[in-house]
């Protein structure tokens, strides 16, 4: 990425360093963040890239001379946070740090400011900076690209201030910003999947106790492959329905008498909700929790050292035409895979039909790749719009993308975008 060439052309100088933050797909567990539940995301390969360096002196935003970003009129004497990115090409926005309150900023730059905002109230110095940021996230995929933006600010703006802050403590921080000052009530994946995923693992987060352990998760050992498909589609409801089903499933645990839906572990006492749609949303939260740990479960029984689980592992890592081949037929990581995908269609249609936040292109992005041959798929993020994950056998990867692509076509839908989805490490400096 280019945020290091980007800070050069606008500020005309050097960053004193550049941080890299990671979006997310999430394996299993959509919607069970805010219920205090479980949840499986993993870092990807795409990210966002942020370039930083402290502003030269107060009232000055570039770093050694006044440039494009230098500060305007009656900023003078005061911290400016000095942001531009290469995919708002026309924007240099200046955020003045002293008094900053929600409210204040909105756009793209409102998730950076909030970061500053949120160190700045948990009691970290925030000094005035210039901030070039770059990203390969497609931005309404559902890929997390807000968390990413976050976190990859975070990790600049404190390794500016010399302050050295836990990672848990940095996602609590991240979260406050979207919530409080960007405004959206979101919970607390996104930014741990950033902040806190290794690579070859997924994280298994409690949301209620914020414990964290890494999983192996390696598909292509196993002669598997995911695909993420980015189905273009945004639509219009999202932003509301996204907080009614918060409300829907607090109402819910109200009504139950718990503190939050991860307290229920038996499916069959959700059937004591007599409201028919707040019972289809907690049998939703109930059941995908439960999948989390089915998930874990498999993926584990794949790393168990003992002799029988490790020759299983290394026979079918060294033969993609065996098990790999049919992740749904034979023993071993195959057959750990195939149980994992048909976790994943059971997790889609739970979110179609009971919480109701799928849409049309992801169901058929998920029934095409089924149909091709893939071990199962289901949409990912918030809803109403963004990505599909599916998983297949690395044999059928091709067939399994061009059943998408055609099933795209002949609704004249536009073409889906397919990105590489390889469990990677979370935000780090890169330069
Ligand atoms: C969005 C939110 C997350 C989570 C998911 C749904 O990505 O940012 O906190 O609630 O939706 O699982």
């Amino acid at each position: 990425m280019r945020a290091a060439s980007l800070f050069r052309e606008r500020f005309g100088g050097e960053p004193d360093g550049v941080w890299l933050a990671p979006g997310r797909a999430n394996l299993m567990g959509e919607h069970t963040d805010y219920n205090d539940g479980f949840v499986l995301p993993f870092a990807l390969g795409q990210g966002v890239t942020a370039a930083a360096a402290v502003a030269a002196g107060p009232g000055s935003a570039g770093p050694g001379s006044a440039g494009p970003g230098s500060a305007g009129p009656g900023s003078a004497g005061g911290r400016l946070l000095t942001l531009c990115s290469r995919q708002e090409p026309d924007t240099v926005v200046e955020v003045p740090l002293d008094g900053l309150a929600p409210g204040q900023v909105t756009g793209w730059a409102a998730y950076p400011a909030g970061v500053a905002w949120a160190l700045e109230a948990a009691g970290y110095p925030v000094p005035g900076a210039c901030v070039a940021i770059d990203s390969d996230l497609p931005v309404g995929a559902g890929l997390s690209s807000s968390a990413a933006l976050e976190c990859a600010t975070e990790l600049a703006l404190t390794a500016l201030a010399g302050c050295d802050v836990s990672r848990a403590d940095l996602v609590t921080i991240a979260r406050r910003a979207e919530n409080e000052f960007v405004g959206v009530p979101t919970g607390v994946m996104d930014q741990s999947a950033s902040l806190r995923c290794q690579a070859g693992h997924a994280l298994l987060l409690d949301c209620r106790s914020l414990e964290v352990a890494q999983v192996p998760f390696d598909p292509g050992a196993a002669g598997a492959a995911l695909l993420l498909v980015n189905t273009r589609a945004r639509h219009a409801l999202s932003d509301g329905e996204y907080g009614r089903r918060r409300a829907q499933c607090e109402e819910a645990a109200r009504r139950l008498g718990v503190p939050s839906l991860r307290s229920i572990t038996d499916p069959a006492e959700v059937d004591r909700l007599d409201d028919p749609v707040l019972r289809r949303r907690a049998r939703h939260v109930v059941a995908d929790d439960r999948r989390v740990l089915e998930v874990v479960a498999l993926l584990r029984s794949l790393g168990d050292p003992s002799p029988a689980a490790g020759a299983a592992a290394a026979g079918s890592a060294g033969s993609p035409a065996g098990s790999a081949g049919s992740p749904a037929g034979s023993a071993g990581a195959g057959d750990a895979y195939g149980e994992i995908g048909r976790l994943l269609s059971q997790a889609h249609a739970s979110l179609r039909d009971d919480f109701e936040v799928s849409w049309p292109e992801a169901d058929v992005a998920v029934e095409a790749a089924l149909a091709a041959g893939a071990a199962g798929a289901r949409m990912i993020g918030g809803g109403f719009g963004g990505s599909v994950l599916a998983l297949a056998p690395s044999a059928s990867l091709d067939a399994v993308r061009d059943a998408i692509t055609s099933a795209f076509a002949e609704r004249a839908w536009t073409a889906p975008e397919f990105l590489s989805a390889t469990p990677a490490d979370a935000a780090r400096q890169v330069e």
